[in-house]
């Protein structure tokens, strides 16, 4: 049965941290919704919120008036920070910005039964989903990350076989992932999974290019290209979307859209002109950790929703220089011996990303008694809140060791081991 949240608008001043308030109040089962001050009211009444949260951080200075057309709405409201100096006469109360408070000024003040739970998710969106689709087909690009595989899982559960689902390899993926996503998604979902490998189309159009931003466009242009042309044998009239809430935010300016529209994003980005397609979004009013719960109840692997972030151009930016399919190969091999070490160590959840870099210069070493001359692969291991800053993991000595004596004994080509020691900055995560 479909449920609708009870919703709390929380509405920005301009204030330091405001998505994690919203997720905290969220993690609590009461639904928020994040809303520039230069919303209109109709539109935060479309919401039905029963409550507001006006958040000003101390250096913001706006007008009384600024305010008091939010406290003409006659919802209860909860002031914080410099929100409460701001306010004309008002019977709303001033708040820390305290999860705990907060979330009573809800429960009690506000009505709400704490019922934003994602079980009720999933129900309401597969009734949504159900309502917008009617009998018509979608196609969904596939990546194999977290928020394309929980989309499919969800359009899946909704629509059946009106989904298709498009993953397009393009050779730059790690070891076996072609072969994981189809396990999952083709044999035990039995979804609808259109594979297309295009490795070789695009490992030649980037055969001798050694320039990082060079082979990001070309990697996104054949992408949409190869992705396009598969799209278009499905016949479908809408297009799937891994969008979801911070994706939303990051695209709505504080100030100048006084409409407060909350679409402005392009996720979409460069299908050509003649495909025309209809957006269904199911994600996009949640965070990532709701994501990850989610695809959880929707019967996804860990091996899928709990891993590492991964570069849309994948291997590609891992391996330095002009991408070789033997140099290619090295690097696939390191990296999946640096996964597998890592997971067996029980290090792997307790870092934000670590991987391996294919490095194009040689040193010399010795294997077996012999004199080799092979490439370097750096391990580079960080954690990290949010990727705009990250720190260097200081992974165990043992485990470092482990994983470059694996390497430089099973994979060809390699005399060296370093691992990167650099933070973000001044350096950045990738080395692309
Ligand atoms: P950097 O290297 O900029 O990376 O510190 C920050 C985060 O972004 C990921 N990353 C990318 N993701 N396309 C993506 O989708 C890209 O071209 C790209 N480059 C970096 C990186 O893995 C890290 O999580």
């Amino acid at each position: 049965m479909k449920q609708t949240p009870e919703t709390i608008i929380i509405l920005d001043f301009g204030f330091e941290g405001i998505q994690k308030l919203a997720r905290s109040i969220r993690d609590k089962h009461i639904y928020t919704m994040v809303m520039p001050y230069t919303v209109s009211v109709e539109r935060i009444m479309q919401e039905k919120p029963v409550g507001l949260i006006i958040c000003a951080d101390s250096n913001v200075a706006r007008t009384a008036a600024e305010i008091d057309r939010f406290l003409n709405l006659k919802l209860p409201t909860a002031l914080i920070g410099s929100a409460a100096e701001m306010a004309g006469d008002t019977v709303a109360e001033n708040y820390s910005c305290d999860t705990d408070a907060l979330c009573r000024f809800c429960l009690e003040k506000c009505g709400c039964t704490g019922n934003w739970k994602m079980e009720n998710f999933i129900d309401e969106a597969v009734c949504d989903v159900r309502a917008q689709i009617g009998n018509s087909r979608v196609v969904l690009g596939l990546s194999g990350g977290v928020d394309s595989s929980v989309v499919a899982a969800l359009l899946h559960k909704a629509i059946g076989k009106q989904l298709t689902c498009v993953f397009v390899n393009h050779g730059l993926l790690r070891k076996n992932e072609a072969e994981l996503v189809q396990e999952i998604f083709a044999r035990h979902f039995e979804m609808n999974l259109c594979y297309v490998d295009a490795s070789e189309r695009f490992l030649n159009k980037l055969s001798g290019v050694d320039d990082p931003e060079q082979k990001r466009k070309i990697i996104g242009h054949e992408f949409i290209e190869v992705f396009a042309e598969a799209a278009a044998k499905v016949d479908a009239e809408f297009l799937g979307q891994g969008t979801i809430y911070p994706d939303i935010l990051e695209s709505i300016p504080l100030d100048g859209n006084p409409s407060g529209v909350i679409k402005s994003h392009h996720n979409v980005g460069g299908l050509p002109e003649n495909m025309k397609f209809k957006l269904v979004e199911p994600l996009e009013r949640l965070f990532k950790d709701e994501v990850r719960a989610v695809g959880k109840l929707l019967g996804l692997p860990s091996e899928l929703i709990d891993r590492h972030p991964f570069p849309g151009p994948s291997l590609g930016v891992r391996h330095l220089g002009a991408i070789k399919r033997d140099t290619l190969h090295i690097l696939r091999e390191a990296d999946a011996i640096v996964t597998e070490e890592l997971l067996n160590s029980g290090w792997y959840h307790k870092t934000w990303q670590t991987f391996a870099a294919f490095l194009p210069v040689k040193a010399v070493g010795i294997k077996n008694g012999k004199r080799t001359y092979g490439y370097a692969i750096a391990i580079r291991s960080v954690n990290s809140v949010d990727a705009v800053t990250a720190e260097v993991v200081r992974l165990p000595w043992e485990l470092l060791e482990r994983m470059s004596e694996r390497i430089i004994q099973e994979v060809d080509g390699v005399s060296r081991v370093v691992y990167d020691i650099t933070a973000k900055p001044p350096g950045t995560i990738e080395w692309e």
